[in-house]
């Protein structure tokens, strides 16, 4: 019976002392790779047994009320209570209820995907996630434009809209969610402390303006759950990053899974310079201390997985 190796020596990275430069072949190449069902089904049972993406991509409104006191996940001295807004916006019913698709893609914000031309390939999917309101229009030819689901930490909200300081940062971020057009915006709202007035500002706006979304804030055990199983596979990770996070869940209902924009590195394969994000200015140094996050440990992760056809990594072009 073959094994699910997700940490083991079937990827023989060698990863530097700053643990950022692993020298990673993606292999099998593009045209080579073959899905392998047997195992995605095999992922997909033990993935249940920690979570259920059907169940943890949301808090269901008859779960809470006004008012109810809730402990941030990572910061469990802290309180919030949860607000009139929020509990509005909360979903009657999983929007994740009975889904099945055959192919989803998962778009990371690496600059790899800068000049992929990867698009039209991702927009081939039924079913397309993408992470922290990144921006699509301008990027159209590398990372397509169509979103099912599209994550939202509040950090966005600081880095990318300015905390809304003024009517123009409010108007930006009020276009970018009218453009989501009946998608779910998933906000996890309930992990660390500090991002309360951020969530409350982006509920507000879409209740005043009956944006056409569908909101989704994670559960309160999804976080850990995630961390459990990857844990158990010997990925030892501090804090799952989005995109992760968005992995463990597809693997409910997708058959096939393809991620695009998964790139931790600042050098490509052939050593020339990729951006952290595809659309800012942001730096790498902001994974490696800063941030909580072991990326590059992830990416090692969803390379071998890749390697063994339980999903599809594209780091280079699409055509
Ligand atoms: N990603 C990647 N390589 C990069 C940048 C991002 O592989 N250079 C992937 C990660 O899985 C990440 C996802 O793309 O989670 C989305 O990127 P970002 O918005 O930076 O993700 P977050 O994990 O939410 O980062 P942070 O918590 O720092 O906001």
């Amino acid at each position: 019976r073959a094994e699910v190796v997700i940490n083991g020596s079937l990827s023989p990275a060698v990863v530097d002392r700053s643990n950022e430069s692993i020298k990673h072949n993606i292999q099998p190449a593009s045209a080579k790779w073959r899905h392998n069902q047997t195992l995605s089904l095999r992922i997909r049972k033990q993935i249940l047994k920690f979570l259920d993406a059907e169940k943890d991509i949301s808090v269901l409104k008859g779960t809470l009320k006004p008012g109810d006191v809730i402990h941030y996940i990572f910061d469990r001295d802290s309180t919030m209570n949860v607000s009139q807004n929020l509990h509005e916006l909360l979903p009657r019913t999983s929007p994740l209820k009975n889904k099945h698709f055959g192919t989803c893609a998962i778009v990371g914000n690496s600059g790899v995907l800068l000049n992929s031309g990867c698009g039209q390939e991702i927009d081939t999917h039924s079913f397309v996630i993408r992470c922290n309101l990144a921006p699509v229009q301008e990027y159209a030819q590398d990372v397509g434009i169509k979103t099912d689901l599209v994550t939202m930490n509040p950090s966005v909200i600081q880095r990318a809209f300015e905390d809304l300081v003024n009517a123009t940062w409010r108007e930006k971020l009020l276009q970018r969610l009218h453009s989501l057009n009946g998608s779910i915006l998933w906000i996890p709202a309930f992990m660390a402390r500090g991002g309360k007035e951020r969530v409350e500002w982006v509920n507000e706006l879409i209740l005043k303006h009956h944006v056409n979304v569908r909101t989704a804030y994670p559960s309160l055990r999804l976080l850990h759950a995630v961390r459990g199983y990857w844990l158990t596979n010997k990925v030892h990770i501090k804090r799952p990053t989005t995109g992760l996070l968005m992995y463990t869940l597809a693997t409910r209902f997708c058959d096939q899974i393809y991620l695009y924009g998964f790139w931790p590195f600042p050098l490509d394969q052939n050593q020339n310079p990729v951006k952290y994000h595809y659309y800012d200015s942001l730096k790498y140094g902001y994974t490696s201390q800063a941030s909580p996050h072991t990326m590059p440990l992830e990416f090692k992760a969803l390379k071998s997985l890749h390697e063994q056809g339980a999903l599809k990594l594209t780091v280079g072009r699409c055509d």
